[in-house]
């Protein structure tokens, strides 16, 4: 499976800050000489919605996602923008549920159900995140959380079944207390919740548990990408505040290569 290198820029940057950094990107990705893929790492940003047009033109070799979308094709919700936006504009996914998204904008799983569907049935990328509060873990909850925010998140999608485009899921285990705090989840904490993450996706779906993508987020950075990336069920990162500076996102794709080459 491709290890997944995911960048979310959340409400960072203007348009020069973002030529700068994906010109960088372009121009480290160029010099490889297609060895990313030889390693099987896939990059993908996800910058805020003003630069999403500037990214997908940019022609960077990342898929380029949005941090959200509405879970409605079209309609009178001002402000929201919808799959068949982002499909039309080139976007080629969407991170969905993040926990900012929950926590300041009340995000509720319920609406995440409809959004991973109109997701996929837009041929979209969806990055469904899910993780639980530092309350949670300490109340002993981390776990029954986690699969209650998956199994709710993807039930109408389960029920769509077979036409859905499966291969484009993907989900991402952010624990709360560990975004933007510096303080990762240990190698233990975070393949103990990803072996859940399969477990449950092997009870909703059994054909794909196998081939769908979990990755780690939360206070990734250089210095731990590869410890985390090692693990057995980890499948790549979603990174925020260390994939704001090129050099250190790169320093994170490295680190991917570097399990890459050593399976
Ligand atoms: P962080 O954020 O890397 O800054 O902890 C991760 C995320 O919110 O996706």
């Amino acid at each position: 499976m491709q290890t997944m290198i995911v960048a979310n820029w959340k409400m960072n940057k203007l348009r020069s800050d973002a030529v700068d950094f994906l010109s960088t990107l372009t121009e480290w990705v160029d010099s490889l000489d297609d060895k990313l893929g030889e390693y099987g790492v896939g990059l993908a940003i996800a910058p805020p919605a003003t630069l999403l047009d500037l990214a997908v033109e940019s022609n960077v070799p990342a898929c380029i996602m949005a941090q959200t979308m509405h879970e409605a094709e079209f309609g009178a919700f001002t402000g929201e923008i919808s799959a068949p936006m982002l499909a039309d504009l080139g976007v080629g996914g969407v991170v969905l549920g993040h926990s900012e998204r929950r926590q300041y904008f009340n995000e509720t799983d319920v609406a995440l159900d409809a959004k991973v569907l109109s997701a996929l049935r837009h041929r979209l990328f969806a990055l469904l995140c899910v993780g639980e509060s530092l309350d949670e873990r300490n109340a002993g909850q981390a776990e029954a959380v986690v699969r209650r925010q998956l199994a709710t998140a993807l039930r109408s999608s389960v029920d769509a079944g077979a036409t859905l485009p499966w291969k484009r899921l993907m989900i991402a285990y952010e624990p709360v207390w560990a975004i933007g705090t510096g303080e990762a989840a240990t190698p233990k904490q975070a393949q103990q919740m990803h072996e859940v993450i399969r477990a449950v996706l092997n009870e909703l779906l059994p054909e794909h548990a196998a081939t769908t993508p979990i990755l780690y987020g939360g206070s990734v950075k250089p210095e731990n990408a590869k410890e985390l990336l090692s693990l057995p069920d980890v499948n790549g990162a979603l990174i925020g505040g260390a994939a704001l500076d090129v050099d250190s996102y790169i320093g994170i794709a490295k680190a991917g290569m570097v399990v890459g080459a050593a399976v």
